[in-house]
């Protein structure tokens, strides 16, 4: 019997806003068994959400843990399915948790292909060269030539795309999928209103007589025609360029149909890769390894109570070696002591495993503050796990204070906002304004709501010249230059790394190229 770690699969789901992540979660959940719909009826609209265990624990908590992680079993598997929020929940957060996840489903809109919010995900992706499998959502209506899709991927994502499946037609006109390993047609079929949960679909063989009363012989030729040129052009599936994340597979269907859904949970039960080594300083290796008997993980979220009555936060912590057991006590790699006594386990639909986690697993541990996003916790305390990163800002903002003889205070809120990870803070150089960061509007408003009601501070958080940063490294005397020449665009973050504060993306390439012995960084370990 392989041991536990080796059975965990732990993914997220990443996508441009509306491409269909919330549908395929509800039906990658569904299709897994993992959850049922009510009754067997479809809850619409504001029912309509994805569901599972822990929202129980959420109002039982008071604790909005939303979406963090959902666990399925599939084939002798067990998933973590990690949430990457999105829309107007768009946060570092949603970065970060890429850093705790061991391979990531892209999921891109027919009609659309590659849009701007992917091409940051897949980015942050490759920082750790995650493997990537693609799902072309929205089959079932009109969507682009399949080949301009995969021409797409390849080039605003510099991914080889291997299609694993070539569609027959899209929108009305939409019949199924060919199976390219297995010379099968996957037959689409409309789910009808009153369907239970999902059903594997119909594969019929390409060269039986079957498929003539599925697809009309213009229909036949044209597939054939595609998925033979497909096979030529396009290069084939290998599994080691996928898990060193260079190329992948790609997959069609539609989520709200349910079409596809199945194709996907057996292709990355196939290729996606459980728990691996995680690069680590401090302990007795160069890495923490999924089988060392220490547990060990990092925390990559901390997520405040909305409640202000409550001081309660939970910390999410993601597994990477030993077996953890409830009310350990674990040490954080700067010393602070936690017993562990009532971990938030999300597997625990069965009751045996909720006392236990393993290396790939995330649990969540209230603390009132301890926890910080990048902490290691360990049972010696001495592990240090490499790579949790801050990302470069994409909203800059200054802080102005209504009473200046606050500043103090200001200082000590937007520190403590930022080390939890709410935020970034960068104080400029020149002038020493202190200009707050984020990738997502929401990170500026839970920052300013929270300075408000928690260190009862009148602030406003106007629009600053700045639109972007980078982190700045190079050799002392060239760095030197650039402060010179740039005096009012520098400014430090909260570890006091240089930061060059930039008015656009323009900008940067714009001074990148002029000071071709700088590099300009995008993204920043916590502490180096
Ligand atoms: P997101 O999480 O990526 O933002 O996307 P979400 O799943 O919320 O889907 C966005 C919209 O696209 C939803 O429609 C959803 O029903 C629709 N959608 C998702 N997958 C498919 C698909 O395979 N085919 C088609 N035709 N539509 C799909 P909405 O009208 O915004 O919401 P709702 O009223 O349906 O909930």
């Amino acid at each position: 019997m392989s041991p536990e770690w080796a059975r965990r699969r732990t993914f997220a789901i990443i996508s441009h806003p509306d491409a269909g992540k919330t549908t395929l979660t509800e039906n990658i959940l569904l299709s897994a068994g993992a959850i049922r719909l009510a009754g067997q009826v479809k809850a619409r609209g504001e029912n309509r959400r994805t569901q599972s265990d822990w929202m129980k624990i959420e109002r039982e908590r008071g604790i909005s843990v939303s979406a963090s992680v959902m666990t399925y079993e599939y084939g002798g598997l067990l998933f973590n399915l990690l949430d990457t929020p999105g829309h107007e929940d768009f946060s570092e957060d949603t970065y970060r948790t890429l850093t705790a996840a061991d391979s990531a489903i892209m999921v891109l809109d027919a009609a659309k292909g590659v849009e701007p919010r992917t091409l940051k995900l897949v980015e942050v992706c490759r920082l750790r060269d995650i493997p990537i499998l693609t799902f072309i959502n929205k089959m079932d209506r009109e969507a682009m030539d399949p080949s301009e899709l995969l021409d797409d991927i390849q080039d605003k994502l510099a991914l080889d795309a291997a299609p694993m499946q070539w569609p027959s037609g899209s929108g009305n006109r939409f019949k199924g999928v060919a199976d390219l390993e297995r010379d099968e047609f996957v037959v689409y079929r409309r789910p009808s209103a009153d369907d239970a949960d999902p059903v594997r679909s119909q594969r019929v063989s390409l060269s039986g007589n079957e498929i003539s009363s599925i697809l009309s012989e213009a229909e036949l030729a044209e597939l054939r025609e595609g998925a033979e040129l497909a096979r030529e052009v396009c290069p084939a599936f290998n599994p080691q360029s996928y898990r060193e994340g260079h190329m992948t597979p790609v997959y069609f269907g539609s989520a709200l149909r349910q079409f596809g859904v199945f194709e996907l949970l057996e292709a990355l039960k196939q290729v996606a890769p459980g728990p691996e080594a995680q690069p680590a300083t401090g302990g007795p290796a160069p890495e923490l390894t999924p089988d060392g008997k220490e547990v060990a993980g990092f925390v990559f979220k901390v997520q405040a109570n909305m409640d202000p009555n409550h001081r309660d936060r939970v910390a999410f912590m993601r597994l990477c070696s030993g077996t953890f057991k409830r009310g350990m006590k674990l040490k954080t790699d700067s010393g602070k002591l936690l017993t562990v006594s009532s971990p938030i386990m999300f597997f625990a639909q069965d009751r045996e495993l909720a006392d236990e986690a393993f290396a790939g697993d995330v649990i969540g541990v209230p603390n009132h503050g301890a926890l910080r996003v990048g902490d290691t916790l360990s049972e010696s305390g001495k592990w240090r796990v490499a790579g949790i990163p801050n990302f470069a800002p994409e909203l800059l903002r200054r802080a102005r204070l209504k009473d200046p003889l606050k500043a103090k205070h200001l200082k000590k809120a937007l520190e403590s906002l930022a080390e939890e990870g709410v935020t970034q803070l960068f104080r400029l150089q020149v002038g020493g304004d202190f200009v707050v960061g984020a990738v997502g509007a929401l990170q500026i408003d839970v920052m300013a709501e929270r300075v408000a009601a928690e260190y009862n501070l009148d602030v406003t958080f106007e629009p600053s010249p700045y639109e972007t940063a980078r982190w700045i490294t190079g050799e002392r005397d060239k760095l030197e230059a650039l402060i010179d020449r740039h005096k009012t665009a520098i400014a430090e973050d909260i570890d006091g790394a240089l930061v060059f504060m930039a008015k656009n993306a323009w900008e940067v390439s714009y001074i990148q190229e002029k000071w071709p012995d700088i590099e300009f960084h995008r993204a920043k370990e916590r502490r180096a």
